[in-house]
Formats: C-alpha cells, sequence, structure tokens
C-alpha cells in the first residue's frame, strides 16, 4: 500500500520580529542579515511548540476532511520540545482527543519533517497503520543564545503538518535519508545535563550546578554541506523514481537560507520559480520548516493534483533527506 498527503496545516505565532527591531537591541543590521541569509522577520511563540504543533495539526486534520479519532499514529519532528516527557506527540495527542494514536517524537533537526514523512510512509506500507499525523514543531526561540548575534538572527517559531495517509495511486514515490554523526560538531546544541553533583561519581564536580545550553554552528561548514549534500540526495530520490528535474513541478527545500536555495538551484539547473521561498517572513523553522512551506504552496493553489514534488531536508547530526511524490 503506498501513502498520500491527504491534508497540509501549519501555524505560526503572532509576535513578528523584523531585522530593525533585532538591530535596535544587538550590534547587528537589516543589510548584513538580509545580504548574507535573506531573511527580513521571524515570529517568536508565547505558547511553545505543543500548542503550535497542535494547530497545525488540527488545521492539517480540517484540510484532510479527517478526525482526530481516526490518527493510528502521530509523529512530532522537534529538537525544542519544553518537556523532555511526556513528548510533544502525547501532547498533541491530548489536545486534539486522538485517542486511539500511538505518538512519540523524532530528532533529525532540520531534516526532521522528512525522516518523519519517510516513517510514516513505512509504517502504511507495512499494513501497520492507516493515517498518520507527521508534524514539524519548534520553538527555537527558547533554544538560541539571545547574546550570540551570529545565530539568534538565523531562526523563528513555527508549525505544520500534514496527515498521510494510504492511496491507492500517487502519493510517495521515493524517499532517501543519510547521516554523518562525525560532523555532529558543526551544529551542535547541548542539554545542559553533566554528572557534575551526581553522588558516587567521583572527580566530575562539585556544585551539582547544570552547564548552560549553547547552540554553536560552524556556518561556513554546515553551507559546504547544504550545497553540496543536497543536490546529490535529490538526484539520488529522482533516479530511484526514474524521473528528472523537469518532471519536478516544485523543490520545496529547507529554508535555512536563500543563498543555500539559490546555490541548489544552480547546481541542478532548476530555475528559482521551482524552488519556492518563505524565509524571508518566517526566519529558519527547523524542523518545522518544510512543512509551514508544503501548507503555504498548498494553501495558495500552487499543487494540482498529479504534480509532482521534492521536498529535501538538512540540518544538524549531519542529517539529510529527499522525497519524491506525487500531489
Ligand atoms: N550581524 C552583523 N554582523 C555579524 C552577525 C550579525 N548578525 N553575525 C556575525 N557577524 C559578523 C561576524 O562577527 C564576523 O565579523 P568579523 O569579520 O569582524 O569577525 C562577520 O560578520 C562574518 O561572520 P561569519 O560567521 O564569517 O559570516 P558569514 O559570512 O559566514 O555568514 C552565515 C554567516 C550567514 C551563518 C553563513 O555562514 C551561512 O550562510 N551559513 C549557512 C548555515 C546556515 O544557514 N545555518 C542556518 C541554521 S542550520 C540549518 O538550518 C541546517
Amino acid at each position: 500500500m503506498r501513502s498520500g498527503i491527504a491534508g497540509t496545516g501549519s501555524y505560526i505565532p503572532e509576535c513578528r520580529v523584523t531585522n530593525d527591531m533585532l538591530a535596535a537591541r544587538m550590534d547587528t543590521s537589516d543589510e548584513w542579515i538580509v545580504s548574507r541569509t535573506g531573511i527580513r522577520e521571524r515570529h517568536l511563540s508565547a505558547e511553545g511548540t505543543a500548542a503550535m504543533a497542535a494547530e497545525a495539526a488540527r488545521r492539517a486534520l480540517e484540510d484532510a476532511g479527517m478526525t482526530a479519532e481516526e490518527l493510528d499514529w502521530i509523529l512530532v519532528a522537534t529538537v525544542t520540545p519544553e518537556c523532555f516527557f511526556p513528548s510533544v506527540a502525547c501532547q498533541v495527542q491530548e489536545a486534539l482527543g486522538a485517542k486511539k494514536a500511538v505518538c512519540y517524537d523524532l530528532s533529525a533537526a532540520c531534516s526532521g519533517f522528512l525522516f518523519g514523512l519517510q516513517t510514516a510512509d513505512a509504517y502504511i506500507h507495512t499494513g501497520m497503520a492507516r493515517n498518520v499525523l507527521v508534524i514539524g514543531a519548534e520553538a527555537m526561540s527558547r533554544l538560541v543564545d539571545w547574546k550570540d548575534r551570529s545565530t539568534c538572527v538565523l531562526f523563528g517559531d513555527g508549525a505544520g503538518a500534514a496527515v498521510v495517509t494510504a492511496v491507492s495511486a500517487g502519493g510517495i514515490r521515493t524517499g532517501v535519508l543519510g547521516c554523518d554523526g562525525s560532523r555532529g560538531d558543526s551544529l551542535i546544541c547541548s542539554t545542559g545535563h553533566s554528572a557534575d553533583g551526581i553522588p558516587f561519581l567521583e572527580g566530575t564536580g562539585e556544585d551539582g550546578e547544570a552547564a548552560p545550553t549553547s547552540l554553536a554552528m560552524d556556518g561556513r561548514e554546515i553551507f559546504q554541506f547544504a550545497v553540496r549534500t543536497v543536490p546529490e540526495v535529490i538526484r539520488e530520490a529522482l533516479a530511484q523514481a526514474e524521473i528528472s528535474t523537469e518532471d519536478v513541478s516544485l523543490f520545496l527545500l529547507h529554508q535555512a537560507n536563500a543563498r543555500i536555495l539559490t546555490s541548489i538551484g544552480r547546481s541542478l539547473h532548476v530555475p528559482m520559480e521551482k524552488i519556492p521561498e518563505n524565509l524571508a517572513h518566517t526566519g529558519n523553522l527547523a524542523a518545522a520548516s518544510v512543512p509551514v512551506l508544503l501548507d503555504e504552496v498548498n494553501r495558495a493553489g500552487r499543487l494540482q493534483r498529479g504534480d509532482t514534488l521534492v521536498l529535501a531536508g538538512f540540518g544538524a547530526g549531519l542529517t539529510w533527506g529527499a522525497m519524491v511524490l506525487e500531489w
């Protein structure tokens, strides 16, 4: 049994922060941020990851014409849960009343939604599930160091969701995922946990205070990784589907940086009209990036039944993934 996307939804919080608003608080400028990244504004969440995820999910269910009780599984891709437990997925289950759904979170940073879609596809393909809700949700504003201008200007908050369901034709055709743990240090954020102060563990520290969390990024390394790996993984997914870039209507790519998108377009010889951008008004939404973009193009009427789409993500881990699907 194949799977396809029956409905999409997204949620972007109300509080809008422009580059000029950041420049009023730290040593940066609209010119620096726009020229390096293409980002003009981002939105910050007072409500948190689970509430945004639940709202995006309600909108996706409505778009799919499905009730929460019909969901077999809820998968939430996030690196910014409010709690280590319960999972965001369990919190979403409660908010929606999706009583029979099995729920868990998965962590693959900005590739998380691709990992979730691929997992949903596998569950449906093997008959373990019929309807799977896949969500990417992030409150990156709670993770970044607001004193570090080199990273805090890049991210925003939001959530996107897709209802994945069994279909008899079309749907997900191919998916390719990859990871390289040896390059984990190039984009890293620790939990702040340490062995300090734990009784019975000798010599690890005295005071029991947790180390601060900190997001650290080697921007150039990530740039190189993205522009090299994303075209490769897209070519691989297209080759498996036995189609070429010309057969693809839209390439929905992780929205980290406009220069990365341009470079990927150039490398694949794809015109930029086929690579939609929304990062100017969202910033980098990590795992929420691809599903929010998907919902935006869906609601804008840019997707016709039978269109071939490519979805691709890349991020910390390092992780990456691409998928070919027929709308
Ligand atoms: N405002 C003004 N100046 C800044 C800012 C800022 N917000 N941030 C850094 N600078 C300064 C630096 O201090 C440095 O100054 P110096 O030359 O006096 O030391 C100068 O700008 C250049 O800094 P670099 O870090 O070298 O800037 P670079 O040109 O590499 O651009 C960027 C940084 C935009 C992050 C770039 O490396 C990039 O595009 N990387 C891709 C990675 C990416 O987009 N990551 C997003 C998250 S990861 C993901 O989604 C997978």
